[in-house]
């Protein structure tokens, strides 16, 4: 148990990746921990859509920078990208979503992965593009993008998290 703790209390966000690919198996290990996220009602509002292709990861990543506003590199050269989608029929299914961002990264830090959430996936795939990229993958549904879960090797050190604010917890006893 200590040691699934303190891997949620140490996983942090990383912003600088190598352009390595990661393991096939590790990938599977992450995403299997994704979609044993809780849901509302146990419905599995959300759907995951494992990028590794390069074409398409430039252009994921050339589309969230225009919503941006930015030229720069949102996903922060990092090889893999998450992208988790939740139907909106169920009234949980923003909430479905991020507990499944919330699984990959913890299992991608357990795996020695670096992850950060990226987000604007709700913009990206509203846009007639997105809308496009989601019907050639035959996927069918009211889907909103939730979040993108970067993956890759970490170039460089680990960030320290921020202190916590002092307010975070009330205790009723
Ligand atoms: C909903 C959400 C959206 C985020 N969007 C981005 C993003 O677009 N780009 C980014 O670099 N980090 C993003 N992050 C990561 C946060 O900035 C990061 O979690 C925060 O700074 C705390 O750092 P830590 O994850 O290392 O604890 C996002 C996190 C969440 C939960």
């Amino acid at each position: 148990m200590e040691t699934i703790i303190n891997n949620m209390i140490t996983r942090r966000s990383i912003r600088k990746y190598k352009s390595d690919m990661i393991p096939k198996e590790t990938l599977d290990t992450i995403l299997k921990a994704g979609t044993y996220a809780a849901t509302g009602m146990g419905k599995q509002s959300p759907i995951i859509i494992a990028v590794t292709n390069k074409e398409l990861r430039d252009k994921l990543s050339a589309m969230n920078a225009k919503i941006m506003g930015t030229d720069s590199d949102p996903f922060y050269g990092a090889p893999v990208v998450l992208i988790v989608l939740a139907n909106k029929e169920r009234p949980t299914y923003t909430y479905d979503g991020s507990l499944v961002m919330g699984n990959l990264m913890n299992a991608a830090h357990a795996c020695g992965i670096g992850s950060c959430w990226i987000h604007r996936a709700k913009e990206e795939f509203e846009s007639e593009e997105g809308k496009e990229l989601l019907k050639s993958l035959g996927i069918e549904g009211d889907y909103e993008g939730i979040g993108h879960c970067v993956l890759g090797y970490i170039d460089g050190e680990e960030p320290e998290a921020a202190p916590r604010k002092d307010s975070y917890v009330f205790y009723v006893e």
